[in-house]
């Protein structure tokens, strides 16, 4: 089977799969978590180099402020809480982001967990974190004019204004997967996600499976990837 180096997840539904059991909604996020470990296991099973998951949005700010306060508390909880984990498996962490608006906690927890992991070299992990895909293109234009202002010469092409995103040293996802049924990006990776392959469930966050994340697999195996040319043999 042809493995993806790199996957990345909307990891969606966590707020339905509470609700349907009556609980409240961050309960979802708390089992998220734990299916989270789990799929970075997977990942280190079969190979995969890099994981991204998505699990704080620019637009999730829109949300009353509890589950936004939660989301934040449970990132630096279980960035402490995992890092031996992540440190004993090998993972290197990169956190993908605005630290813009963000409480100065996440941002030293942030700032540790990538300097803890940064010499393990088992797989790389991405956690989206107050990310957007606008965001991140409109801040790596902000960082260029700054250059030019400095009056740097830039000299501007597809392949270098990857060097002003925010991790640029990860290649793009070959594989896109979201949970819950919804049918968009809703503002991931909107730059790197060019050329992904696209895999859709309906399963909810809390409820993905190894069946699935074979099944994700399996169909990315059997993906012809094109890339605007034409078909091969
Ligand atoms: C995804 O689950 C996690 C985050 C966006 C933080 P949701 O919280 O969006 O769950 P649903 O989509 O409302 O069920
Ligand atoms: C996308 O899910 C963001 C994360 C999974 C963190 P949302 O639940 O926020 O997306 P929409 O609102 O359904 O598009
Ligand atoms: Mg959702």
């Amino acid at each position: 089977m042809r493995v993806p180096r790199h996957i990345a997840i909307i990891m969606d539904g966590n707020g339905r799969w509470a609700q349907k059991r009556g609980l409240p909604r961050v309960e979802g996020h708390v089992r998220g978590v734990k299916v989270l470990r789990r799929v970075v296991k997977w990942c280190l099973e079969f190979g995969v180099e890099y994981l991204t998951v998505f699990s704080f949005s620019t637009e999730n700010w829109r949300r009353p402020k509890e589950e936004v306060d939660f989301l934040i508390d449970l990132f630096v909880d279980t960035a402490e809480r995992e890092l031996p984990f992540l440190v004993r498996e090998g993972v290197k962490v990169r956190i993908l982001g605005s630290k813009e608006g963000l409480p100065e906690k996440v941002v030293e927890k942030w700032r540790e967990v990538e300097e803890r992991t940064k010499n393990l070299n088992r797989m790389t992990l991405v956690v989206a974190f107050n990310y957007g895909g606008r965001r991140e293109i409109v801040d790596a234009v902000k960082k260029i004019v700054e250059k030019v202002k400095d009056g740097e010469e830039v000299v501007l092409n597809e392949e270098n204004f990857r060097n002003f995103l925010y991790v640029p040293d990860v290649p793009d996802p070959d594989l896109i997967v979201r949970t819950s049924g919804e049918l968009r990006l809703s503002n991931f990776l909107l730059w790197q996600g060019a050329y992904s392959e696209l895999f859709f469930t309906k399963t909810l966050w809390p409820d993905f499976s190894k069946k699935v994340f074979l099944r994700a697999l399996e169909s990315y195996s059997k993906r012809e990837r094109r890339f605007g040319g034409l078909q091969h043999g």
